[in-house]
């Protein structure tokens, strides 16, 4: 129970930045779903078979926007609300939009998905694909479960802030595998309330790419970096936490090629990228740091999401990297999400950028990158 300052009159005392809630003092709804860590052993990944639903989707997304109350995109570059759909009761068709969707706008967001509990919510991750089971996080304690990754922050929890840079905080989830993820989805089961902090972000990796001069989109395209599991590995060693599977560390294409959109996006997380393969170590790092800067920092590639008990974002791990807010204690914050593996990352050497894909089909002028005609700031 967290309770609001006494107050002697009846006027509303306003607090600024600290919404007072009563909450979990009582039997907790979600408590098959609070995180466990189990103690098993598990092989490492093997090669599996994997066809984007995303392909089958239709060009207008018709099946699945033709059922919507609203559509809203958030900005031009990343992130949509849909209302009006319940994501427990799709067709075949309108999952493929949504997964065609999903690769298109980055991340999807749905509000007040009552009926979407972890049952459905694992539905429909593996109609997308086979679900990705994380070697070190915290799994639901419901017995099952364990290709669900638990997201659980109490009074007691330690802030990542403390240390993590917040660019180091941007991730894409577990690109060191072999194949990491595309469709993911997160679910707040509980969290703050409105206003009491906890938001996620996500920086498109389309909107990257196109940030890059032209000479360095080409440069970038012939390298590979590095994507380790090692600090997570040893981070839950030193808790003293099982690891469920032996740590990899894997080679991608910088720039890959997302099969749906055939468009060409940054591959880079600030959080597992270790080294670019075949430079030297002081380019490397330089080049890295300039890469968080690109994806930390260029605000038009940001989308930020409040939540709401019940609300899900959908997102592609391919060509987005997203990161948690923190400072929202003592509030409870607990979300559930569920992943597909997909392809093997790759560059097609053909595919283009989303600025000149739309700019080409819409007419829409593409951002200036060489500053010419920029005279002065006056802002
Ligand atoms: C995640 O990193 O997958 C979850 C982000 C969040 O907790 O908001």
């Amino acid at each position: 129970m967290i309770e609001a300052p006494s107050d002697d009159s009846n006027l509303i005392k306003y607090v600024p930045g600290r919404t007072f809630v009563e909450q979990h003092n009582e039997t907790y709804e979600f408590e098959e779903l609070r995180p466990r860590f189990p103690d098993i052993k598990w092989p490492a990944l093997t090669d599996i078979p994997y066809t984007d639903k995303g392909l089958q989707g239709d060009l207008n997304f018709s099946n699945l926007l033709s059922i919507a109350t609203d559509v809203v995109d958030y900005n031009p570059k990343i992130g949509t609300e849909i209302s009006g759909i319940d994501l427990a009761n799709l067709t075949d068709a309108q999952k493929n939009d949504l997964a065609r969707l999903i690769a298109t706008r980055g991340v999807v967001f749905f509000r007040d998905q009552k009926n979407f509990d972890i049952d459905a919510q694992r539905r429909l991750g593996q109609y997308f694909g086979s679900l990705h089971k994380h070697a070190t996080t915290s799994v639901p304690r419901r017995e099952g479960l364990e290709d669900v990754h638990v997201i659980f922050a109490g009074e007691k929890s330690p802030d990542l802030r403390a240390m993590f840079t917040p660019t180091f905080l941007w991730h894409s989830d577990v690109t060191y595998e072999v194949q990491p993820p595309s469709y993911t989805s997160l679910k707040v089961l509980t969290g703050p309330p409105r206003g009491g902090g906890g938001d996620t972000l996500w920086s498109s990796q389309y909107a990257a790419y196109d940030a890059l001069s032209k000479p360095m989109q080409t440069y970038l395209e012939g390298l590979t970096a590095l994507h380790s599991a090692d600090m997570q590995a040893q981070g839950s060693r030193e808790l003293g936490r099982p690891v469920r599977r032996e740590p990899v560390t894997t080679e991608h294409p910088l720039i890959r090629t997302n099969p749906v959109t055939g468009w060409k996006s940054l591959f880079y997380n600030p959080g597992f990228v270790t080294k670019i393969v075949g430079i030297p170590k002081t380019e490397s790092d330089h080049i890295l740091s300039y890469l968080n800067e690109i994806i930390a920092t260029t605000q038009e590639a940001h989308v930020r999401f409040q939540w709401n008990k019940h609300d899900v974002a959908f997102w592609d791990n391919r060509v987005t990297n997203h990161t948690a807010t923190y400072g929202f204690a003592p509030h409870r914050r607990h979300a559930v999400r569920v992943c597909c593996q997909a392809e093997r990352p790759y560059l097609d050497p053909n595919s283009r950028s989303q600025e000149d894909d739309l700019a080409e089909r819409y007419g829409i002028t593409k951002a200036n990158k060489d500053g010419a005609g920029i005279v002065n700031y006056n802002d």
